[in-house]
């Protein structure tokens, strides 16, 4: 069954070194609170996944791959494949906007690393969102319902409650990076997560849409993590550069945790 939890993920994308990043696990470690409410995942660069995963406590903190080949083995220079990733991540980001539209990855790339992810007992977190134009294009429906359609395609119900679905405007990533975040209208955000729900209602039913886990992602800071997590169906954030630093993240995590029992006692 998929999890009732907040699931708060930090993704560092290609910053930190395995100084940084194991300095940052014990300063965070060291300040976070574990709330039941709260599942908080860690995606660090793929070279430092390995030593992460030796230092982690699993029941403060889990972890992401950013990426991975859908093959299990075999001659494919330079990829890492989800086989070698078992044991060591519980959660892999899959067709997120910047390997879309910085490495070209299509529907088929998308939708063998889901069903890669799935094989190897590694939670997909299937990424979909409009860029700019779609979006002032009022294409936004119709890019949820493609992306959605190409990555889900042969999962069957019972894996699709091993996936969560992260909503994610291309325009509002990584834009303004802290001086002039950008701050999605909650009109926006709602229609995007009905466009979501309802395909999955679409593909597999009224309970699955009702049960799936899905994330907002796009320039979320600590000043608008309450306002995003208020919204009916959103499940969790996928935060960018406001994660990058573990005094802010676990600013973050603590808002979020005061927003999630808020909504359990409305
Ligand atoms: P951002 O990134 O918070 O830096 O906008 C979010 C993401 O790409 O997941």
């Amino acid at each position: 069954m998929a999890s009732d939890k907040k699931l708060i993920i930090a993704n560092w994308k290609m910053n930190l070194d395995m100084h940084e990043a194991s300095l940052y696990l014990h300063k965070l470690s060291k300040m976070v609170k574990v709330h039941r409410d709260i599942e908080v995942v860690l995606a660090p660069t793929s070279l430092t996944l390995q030593s992460l995963s030796l230092q982690v406590n699993l029941k403060q903190f889990k972890l992401a791959a950013q990426n991975f080949y859908w093959r299990d083995s075999g001659p494919y220079t330079g990829e890492i494949s989800a086989t070698q990733l078992r044991g060591i991540v519980q959660y892999a980001l899959v067709g997120h906007s910047e390997r879309r539209h910085v490495f070209n990855e299509n529907d088929k790339d998308i939708r063998n690393k889901v069903a890669a992810a799935i094989r190897n007992n590694i939670r997909p977190i299937l990424c979909v969102g409009e860029t700019a134009w779609e979006h002032a294009n009022n294409e936004t429906r119709d890019v949820i319902h493609d992306q959605l359609a190409g990555g889900l395609a042969n999962i069957t119900s019972e894996e699709l409650d091993k996936i969560v679905i992260a909503y994610e405007p291309v325009w509002a990533i990584s834009a303004g990076q802290g001086s002039t975040p950008v701050n999605v209208l909650p009109d926006d955000v709602q229609m995007a997560f009905q466009a979501v729900r309802s395909q999955i209602k679409h593909l597999y039913g009224e309970k699955a849409s009702d049960s799936i886990q899905v994330l907002y992602g796009g320039s979320v800071t600590g000043d608008s993590v309450a306002d995003y997590l208020a919204l009916p169906g959103v499940n969790g954030l996928l935060v960018g550069w406001a994660s990058l630093n573990a005094n802010t993240f676990n600013e973050i995590l603590e808002i979020a945790h005061k927003s999630a029992s808020a909504k359990k006692k409305d």
